[in-house]
């Protein structure tokens, strides 16, 4: 235990935290990085852009939201405390959908991060992508159903 840990990590598990930064080399600064890189991305493609136009017009709150969420996610901070599940259904989005955003999101992962800081972060999207593909599908195929969060 490291008393000064908690004082300089923003996190609600500070030591496991370092630990992940230590072994991915990631740090707020390339996740803010990453995330605004990706969605600059995500907003110039044919296939994404309109799918996000459709349904976010403050950029800055969004930005925000999903540079906490990679930071619960890839170093266990516990900043982001949204339902990721229920923001997608309803989408039109199908694999293809997907599969460019994985595509987008792996190539700005290996531009921004370390290769082992790529691989940690690809490895997460790719399962969290998997989930919400599948509560997409389970929607369409019993709409009254409620969603699994
Ligand atoms: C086909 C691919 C995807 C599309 C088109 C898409 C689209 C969107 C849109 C439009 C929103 C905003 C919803 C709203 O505020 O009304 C959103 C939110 C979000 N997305 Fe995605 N997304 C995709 C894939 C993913 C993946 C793979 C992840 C995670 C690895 C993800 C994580 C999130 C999160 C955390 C939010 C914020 C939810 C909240 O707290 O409100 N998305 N997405």
């Amino acid at each position: 235990m490291t008393p000064d840990i908690p004082r300089v990590l923003n996190s609600v598990r500070p030591e496991v935290t370092a630990a992940l930064m230590a072994k991915t080399g990631l740090d707020d600064a390339r996740l803010t990085e990453l995330v605004h890189r990706f969605y600059d991305r995500v907003r110039a493609d044919p296939l994404l852009g309109p799918v996000f136009a459709a349904r976010i017009t403050d950029w800055g709150p969004h930005l925000d939201r999903m540079v906490a969420f990679w930071s619960s996610v890839a170093l266990m901070t516990g900043r982001y405390s949204g339902a990721p599940v229920p923001a997608h259904l309803g989408l039109p989005v199908g694999q293809a959908h997907f599969d460019r955003w994985l595509a987008l999101f792996g190539e700005t992962a290996r531009a921004v991060c370390t290769p082992s800081g790529a691989a940690h972060l690809v490895e997460r999207a790719e399962r969290i992508a998997r989930s919400l593909r599948m509560a997409i599908e389970d929607q369409r195929r019993t709409p009254g159903a409620v969603p699994r969060l």
